[in-house]
């Protein structure tokens, strides 16, 4: 199980084995020219421009993460509360946070290759579950991307269809699928 250090933003995982200078950390700012980068190079399919990024953590800090190693940023997650059914299309700005939010939406959740399978993909759910369950909602949704599906599947999300959000999967490709895990608040 992770567990987030409230006065450092970081997030560690000691049942994995990872190494002590594995972690994921507040992200800052700072931080957004690499975190581009990596989405750029992770999802050449699904470009957003770096204002998107710009936005989602100016509105909300509190969901988003990079995964350093060595120091070194190797990933990250962006995520905020968000309104149910509703997944934003690729490459939009959502201009405000809800002021009643009845979902935890991640918006993306990125590795480079060297840094997959070792635990940090799950290890960051974990947070992300815990921080949405503490603010009291009542699911966590995405749009599964790039093959991810069986990743989330096993993170304990579900597909589900609605005609509603059709037009909002289509702008990221014919695969993309709305996913939601339930959550015990
Ligand atoms: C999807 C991603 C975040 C997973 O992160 P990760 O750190 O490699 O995953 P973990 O090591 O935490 O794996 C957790 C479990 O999921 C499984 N898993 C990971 N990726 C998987 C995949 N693509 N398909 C099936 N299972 C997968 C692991 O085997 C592991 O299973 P276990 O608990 O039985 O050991 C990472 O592969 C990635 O960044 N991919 C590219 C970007 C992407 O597609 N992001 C999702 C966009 S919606």
């Amino acid at each position: 199980m992770a567990t987030l250090d409230t006065a450092t933003g970081i997030i560690s995982d000691r049942t994995r084995e990872m190494t002590q200078q594995s972690v994921w950390r507040a992200m800052r700012p700072d931080d957004l020219g690499h975190v581009h980068a990596i989405g750029v190079h992770v999802h050449p399919s699904y470009p957003e421009r770096i204002e998107v990024y710009q936005e989602r953590l100016r509105l909300y800090p509190n969901g988003c993460y990079v995964f350093e190693i060595n120091n070194e940023i190797y990933g990250y997650v962006i995520s905020h509360p968000w309104h149910p059914m509703r997944p934003p299309k690729l490459d939009s700005l959502v201009v405000a946070m809800p002021t009643f939010p009845a979902t935890f939406y991640i918006h993306d959740l990125a590795l480079l290759p060297q840094a997959r399978g070792n635990g940090a993909g799950a290890g960051a759910v974990d947070v992300l579950v815990d921080h949405a369950q503490a603010i009291g909602l009542a699911d966590i949704s995405l749009v599964a991307v790039n093959n991810s599906l069986p990743f989330w599947r096993g993170q304990g999300f579900e597909t589900i269809s609605d005609d509603a959000i059709t037009a909002t999967l289509s702008s990221y490709d014919d695969d993309a699928q709305f996913m939601v895990r339930t959550l015990d608040i």
